[in-house]
């Protein structure tokens, strides 16, 4: 896989692994690819600029007021120039910087500023690698779509033994490799994704909605995005951070949900994983509904709610290509999902099981089958991001070789 004529911005934070970039830099350059670097102030108390640049063979960055003397060359530009942006080392430090969005030197401001696929090698302390603050901001930032290489277990430089150690140059290349080297079978095409619950208000401060987590949607907004689609996402109320490379639209209600989806067309590919909340409640109150001594609960009155998916799959100049709908079952999985294909018109229902049981509804993982016209293909039980790889990976084969549906 050829890295030859790509452009990487490696930004070095500072720990003793520091040393290991210089020998990144001249590997990624003997590969054919040219290296940008950032030392922040931390980096450059483990590395000097003098030695950086002459192995980038370019001026180092070091400074963010430095370049207000260089119009041409704003951290902007930096980043954008860049086909990829690397950190590594990544301290605790600045893992806790990107996560929580600040910008306050040069590096930190080039991470906010990208819209480049971003990988770190975090390399610490084995005790500041395991803290509860840093495995959160690294789960904060790989749903954003950051990647991670490392770290490896071993000794460490402050004489512990344990997890922290940079990851090997040679697995910091590989990761870069796959990731500048990856196919973009998607590139040209859009894609709409719905995500997560619809909330169906009852009063200002009560509300119908589920146990969606929406983590699925966003993996497969993420998934695909990485394919090279341009996509936007749907996306109900979750706590989960907007993936990388993707536009998110946050909606409450299924009726914001459908508006949303039909204002994302003309698209290829819809994917509708939201569970969508099936009613409205047509008497919802726009002041708090308040208990009243000795009357009798209240009764709250549903109506149906627009089914986006098929509204989605319904023939028309409109249509996407690809439609593809979600059916959460709790039993007989593969003849509900089938009858659920021929009802909401889609081209494939990705059928998974919701039982209690299944510990699939917030959980990491999830079991599914793929059922389509030809047939239903049954998956292993996953990881949901590996879920997402596999599914945006089928949507670009049956779009480009037309060989699935
Ligand atoms: N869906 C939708 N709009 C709705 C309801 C469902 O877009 N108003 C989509 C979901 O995103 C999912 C698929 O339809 O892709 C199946 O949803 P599910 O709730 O499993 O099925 P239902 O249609 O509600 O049918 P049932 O309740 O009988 O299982």
């Amino acid at each position: 896989m050829s890295i030859a004529g790509k452009r990487v911005l490696l930004i070095i934070s500072g720990g003793i692994a520091a040393y290991k970039s210089l020998d990144l830099i001249r590997r990624l350059r003997e590969r054919g690819a040219s290296v940008g670097c950032v030392l922040t102030r931390g980096g450059a108390q483990f590395v000097t600029p003098l030695s950086v640049s002459a192995l980038a063979g370019e001026a180092v960055h070091d400074d963010l007021f430095a370049l207000t003397d260089d119009s041409g060359m704003g951290h902007i530009q930096l980043s954008r120039q860049a086909d990829l942006v690397v950190v590594a080392p990544a301290s605790a430090d600045l893992l806790a910087k990107m996560a929580a969005g600040l910008a306050d030197d040069l590096a930190s401001t080039l991470l906010l500023a990208s819209d480049k696929p971003v990988l770190v090698a975090p390399a610490m302390n084995s005790q500041m690698w395991r803290h509860a603050a840093t495995q959160a901001n690294l789960a904060t930032l790989r749903g954003r779509g950051v990647r991670q290489v490392g770290p490896a277990a071993g000794d460490l430089a402050c004489g512990e033994v344990g997890e922290g150690r940079l990851a090997g140059v040679p697995a910091i290349l590989s990761a870069i490799e796959t990731i500048l080297g990856a196919p973009q079978p998607l590139a040209g095409r859009r894609a709409l994704v719905t995500s997560g619950p619809t909330f169906e208000p009852i009063d200002p401060v009560r509300y119908i909605g589920n146990r969606s987590s929406g983590k699925q949607g966003h993996a497969i907004a993420a998934a695909l995005a990485r394919l090279g689609a341009e996509v936007t996402l749907i996306s109900g109320p979750v706590a989960l951070a907007d993936p990388a490379g993707v536009r998110t639209v946050r909606v409450e209600t299924a009726r914001e949900m459908l508006a949303a989806a039909k204002a994302a067309l003309p698209a290829d590919i819809a994917v509708c994983a939201a569970a969508v909340a099936d009613w409205q409640v047509v008497n919802a109150l726009p002041q708090k509904r308040k208990k009243e001594a000795g009357a009798p609960p209240p009764v709250i009155e549903l109506a149906a709610n627009p089914d986006i998916l098929a509204t989605l799959a319904a023939p028309g100049p409109l249509r996407p290509a690809l439609v593809v709908g979600f059916a959460a079952e709790t039993e007989n999985l593969r003849e509900h999902a089938a009858a659920k294909l021929a009802r909401k018109g889609c081209d494939l229902i990705v059928a998974n099981d919701v039982s209690p049981a299944s510990g699939t509804f917030g959980g990491d993982h999830n079991s599914v089958v793929l059922v389509s016209a030809t047939g239903a293909e049954p998956w292993p039980r996953l990881d949901k991001d590996e879920v997402a790889a596999r599914l945006a990976a089928w949507i670009a084969a049956a779009l480009t070789e037309g060989d699935k549906i």
